[in-house]
């Protein structure tokens, strides 16, 4: 028998889709029945409370959580997310309901044997419910109670060998695409780099030292399956500088049907044959691509490495050999001046381990961002505030058309003194021996 009457709820158990409602419930059986007879350190009705205090949000529309929270543990300045119920008597079993962020392998992959220990853990000392993963990529421990967190972190660091993930104005937990280990187009080893950078800036990680949150994310190609440049304040995106490679045999399957477009992508619907002119040529944002003669070739130089037609025809068309990446900064949410997608600031860089040219990149903007950012202003801000030019000199990058989608149209130009003949420092005495007045 539920403790809670959850009519509302209810309704979301139906449908197709996995219902977070029914797994709620199941999970509060669970604990209910405890046939695995765990020494729960929190309450036993936490999942019930939940749901029951979710209920009265649905019933009147509000939140019931308070306002903030400050906990954590010994020696980290963030990875725990506080928070208390605004209806304690009524649900005491979430009156503390704190997130714990927990650091995830990159691109995600795990053993059965390590979630089933974590998981040990946290049926113990939490409520058994999780997020797999946060938007930042975070393995989430949703809810647990003050006095467990050091309990939760020790057993984390010493049995699990897995450490906690950022929160507040530090680097954030970096995630990347799945990469190399299972994608053609990658042209860098995105899960090596965001590994290795996540470790080399632990303590960047765990205590804050920053004007703002700051956030990595790593795409080894431009499709960007990590969603970097949307993502992140720094984002890296793999490209590579020679030729796209063509197997003109494959080519041939394609146009011929063997071979499905896109590998399949749009089977559900008859789109007819496949029509290499009008679905890669003419799609082509540079139109750089022909085929004729049975031949198709490309003009690299034109070539932006959209990827369309790598996508369209992936057994035909490859990356190329000559492989990195570009590093784009400043992507953020509205708060406060607008939303930004990441600004192109590095072309092209080599990304080879130990990372050292990746590494100098990032060092040079905290560098600049953390005495020049204001309290609360993400890079992109800055970026805004004290202007672009500012970002290449600090970061040493010379400019480049690449660099801007278009020239400014406005006149209001900024010439530095050691640019412009003669001082700024004028006599208007001398001028009016000129001009009359
Ligand atoms: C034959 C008459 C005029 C000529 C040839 C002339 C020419 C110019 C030129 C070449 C500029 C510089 C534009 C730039 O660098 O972008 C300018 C700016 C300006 N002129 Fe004139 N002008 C004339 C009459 C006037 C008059 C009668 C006024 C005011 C009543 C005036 C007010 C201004 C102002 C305020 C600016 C600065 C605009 C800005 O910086 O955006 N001008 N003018
Ligand atoms: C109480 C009266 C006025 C006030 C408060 C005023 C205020 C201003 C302000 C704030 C600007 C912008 C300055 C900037 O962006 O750097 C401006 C620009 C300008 N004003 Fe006025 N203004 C007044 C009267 C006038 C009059 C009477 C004229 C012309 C006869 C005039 C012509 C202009 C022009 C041409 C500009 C553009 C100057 C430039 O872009 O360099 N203003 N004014
Ligand atoms: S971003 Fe590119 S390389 Fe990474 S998984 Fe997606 S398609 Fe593959
Ligand atoms: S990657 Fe994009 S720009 Fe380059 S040739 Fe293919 S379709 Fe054209």
């Amino acid at each position: 028998m539920a403790k809670h009457k959850t009519p509302l709820l209810d309704q979301l158990e139906s449908g197709p889709w996995p219902s977070f409602v029914s797994d709620l419930k199941l999970e509060a059986e669970v604990r209910a029945k405890n046939e695995k007879n765990v020494n729960y350190q929190i309450p036993v009705e936490v999942v019930e409370d939940l749901l029951g205090v979710l209920e009265l949000s649905f019933t009147d529309g509000e939140t019931h959580w308070k306002h903030g929270g400050i906990v954590g543990v010994f020696g980290y300045g963030g990875g725990v997310i506080g928070r208390y119920c605004d209806q304690p008597e009524a649900f005491p079993g979430v009156a503390h309901f704190h997130t714990v962020r927990v650091a995830q392998p990159t691109g995600k992959y795990y053993t059965t044997e390590f979630l089933r220990q974590i998981i040990d853990i946290w049926d113990m000392r939490g409520s058994g419910l999780t997020n797999m993963h946060g938007s930042t990529g975070d393995i989430v421990f949703l809810g647990t109670t003050t006095p467990q967190l050091e309990e939760i972190f020790y057993e984390l660091t010493h049995d699990a060998n897995v450490d906690l993930g950022g929160s507040g104005s530090n680097l954030r937990t970096p995630a990347a695409c799945l990469g190399q280990s299972r994608c053609e187009y990658a042209c860098y080893d995105a899960q090596g780099l965001c590994y290795d950078m996540t470790m080399e800036f632990q303590d960047e990680l765990h205590r804050p030292a920053f004007p703002y949150k700051f956030k990595f994310k790593f795409d080894a190609c431009p499709n960007s399956c990590v969603c970097a440049l949307a993502r992140s304040d720094f984002s890296v995106v793999g490209i590579w500088k020679d030729e796209i490679r063509i197997d003109q045999e494959a080519v041939a399957a394609y146009v011929g049907g063997e071979f499905a477009p896109n590998a399949g992508a749009h089977s559900g619907r008859d789109w007819g044959k496949f029509n290499i002119q009008t679905e890669v040529c003419d799609n082509c944002p540079s139109k750089c691509i022909t085929y004729a003669d049975n031949k198709l070739t490309i003009n690299d130089k034109e070539c932006v490495h959209c990827m369309h037609c790598i996508n369209t025809m992936p057994r035909a068309l490859m990356i190329g050999n000559d492989r990195g990446a570009s590093i784009l900064c400043g992507a953020k949410a509205p708060i406060l001046d607008g939303p930004q997608l990441s600004s192109l600031l590095v072309p092209f860089i080599k990304v080879e381990e130990p990372y050292t040219e990746v590494k100098d990149v990032v060092e040079n903007i905290w560098d600049w961002w953390m005495e020049e950012g204001k309290n609360r202003e993400r890079l992109g801000e800055t970026m805004r505030r004290m202007g672009f030019q500012k970002l290449l000199e600090v970061t040493n990058t010379k400019a480049d058309p690449r660099h801007v989608q278009e020239p400014r149209h406005n006149p209001y130009i900024f010439w530095k003194a050691d640019e412009v003949d003669g001082p700024w420092e004028r006599d208007v005495n001398e001028y009016r021996k000129r001009h009359q007045r």
